[in-house]
C-alpha cells in the first residue's frame, strides 16, 4: 500500500481535508500519523479513531508560532516520510474590509506555517535522503479568490512559490515537494454561513469530498509520484484549467 510503514505529519489534521487525508493514510498502511491543530476536541477524537489502524497522536500546535513548531518537532523523533501542510483559514471580507491584522493572520496560518513545518521537515528528510512534502494552495490563487479576502488569494499564490522553491532545495537531497490546488471542497470552511457558492459553478456538478483531495495527496506522497516534484495539481471538478 502507498503509505506502508510510513510516518506522516498533518497540520490542520483535525479539519476537513487534513482529517480526511489522515483517514486515507491510516487506511493505506501508514505506521504513524501526527495531527497538529488547535481544535483539540476534533483532533483528539480523530487520533483515537485512527489508533485502530496505526499509531496516531494529536498535538495542540498554533502553526503560526515558530516556538510551538520547534517544540512539536522535538517530540516526534528523527524520521519523517510525509509532511502535509494543510492548516488554513479564509475570510469573506473584501479588499476594503481587510485590515493589516486580518491580512497578517491569514498569511500566518496559510503561509508562515507551511514555511516553518517544511523547514523542520526538510531537516529530517534531507538527513535521511528521502521524504515528501505536500502543500495546499487553492483555485483562488489563479482566479483571484471566490468571494474571499484578497489575503486568501495572495496566501495561496504564495504557497505555489514556496512549493517551487522548496522543490528546488529538496531535489538534490532526495526530497520531493508538491502542492494540491483544490477548487471547492465540502468542509467547515465552505459550510460557513457567509461563504456563498453554487454547485452550478462546478462543471462536474458537485463540490469535492475531502477524499477527492486526499486521494491526490496520497498519489503525490506515494511511489506513483516518485518523479513528480515542484508541481501544483489542480483538483477542481473542471472549474479552472491551468
Ligand atoms: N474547503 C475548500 O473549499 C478549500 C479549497 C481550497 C483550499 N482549501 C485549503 O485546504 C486547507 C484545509 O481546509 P479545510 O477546507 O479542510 O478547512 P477546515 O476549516 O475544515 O480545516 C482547517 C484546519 O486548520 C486548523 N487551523 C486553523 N488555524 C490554525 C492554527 N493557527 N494552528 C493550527 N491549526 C489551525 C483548523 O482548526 C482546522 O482544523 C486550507 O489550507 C484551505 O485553505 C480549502
Amino acid at each position: 500500500m502507498e503509505m506502508d510503514g510510513k510516518t506522516a505529519v498533518i497540520t490542520g489534521g483535525a479539519g476537513g481535508i487534513g482529517g480526511g487525508t489522515a483517514r486515507m493514510f491510516a487506511g493505506r498502511g501508514a505506521k504513524s500519523i501526527w495531527l497538529a491543530d488547535i481544535d483539540d476536541v476534533n483532533g483528539e477524537k480523530l487520533a483515537e479513531e485512527l489508533r485502530e489502524f496505526c499509531a496516531c497522536e494529536y498535538r495542540h500546535v498554533d502553526v503560526t508560532s515558530e516556538e510551538a513548531v520547534l517544540n512539536f518537532f522535538e517530540g516526534i523523533g528523527s524520521s519523517l516520510d510525509v509532511m502535509f501542510n494543510c492548516a488554513g483559514i479564509t475570510s469573506v471580507k473584501g479588499l476594503m474590509e481587510t485590515d493589516a491584522a486580518l491580512w497578517n493572520r491569514i498569511m500566518g496560518v496559510n503561509v508562515t506555517s507551511a514555511f516553518l513545518f517544511s523547514r523542520e521537515a526538510m531537516r529530517i528528510m534531507s538527513a535521511q535522503k528521502s521524504g515528501c512534502i505536500v502543500n495546499v494552495s487553492s483555485i483562488s490563487a489563479y482566479v483571484g479568490g471566490i468571494r474571499t479576502s484578497p489575503a486568501y488569494a495572495a496566501s495561496k499564490a504564495a504557497i505555489i512559490g514556496l512549493t517551487r522553491a522548496l522543490a528546488k532545495y529538496g531535489a538534490p537531497v532526495g526530497v520531493r515537494v508538491n502542492a494540491v490546488v483544490p477548487g471547492l471542497v465540502d468542509t467547515d470552511m465552505t459550510r460557513a454561513k457567509d461563504f456563498v457558492y453554487s454547485t452550478s459553478e462546478v462543471p462536474l456538478g458537485y463540490i469535492a469530498k475531502t477524499s477527492d483531495i486526499a486521494g491526490a495527496v496520497l498519489f503525490l506522497a506515494g511511489e506513483a509520484g516518485n518523479y513528480i516534484t515542484g508541481q501544483c495539481l489542480n483538483i477542481n471538478g473542471g472549474m479552472y484549467f491551468a
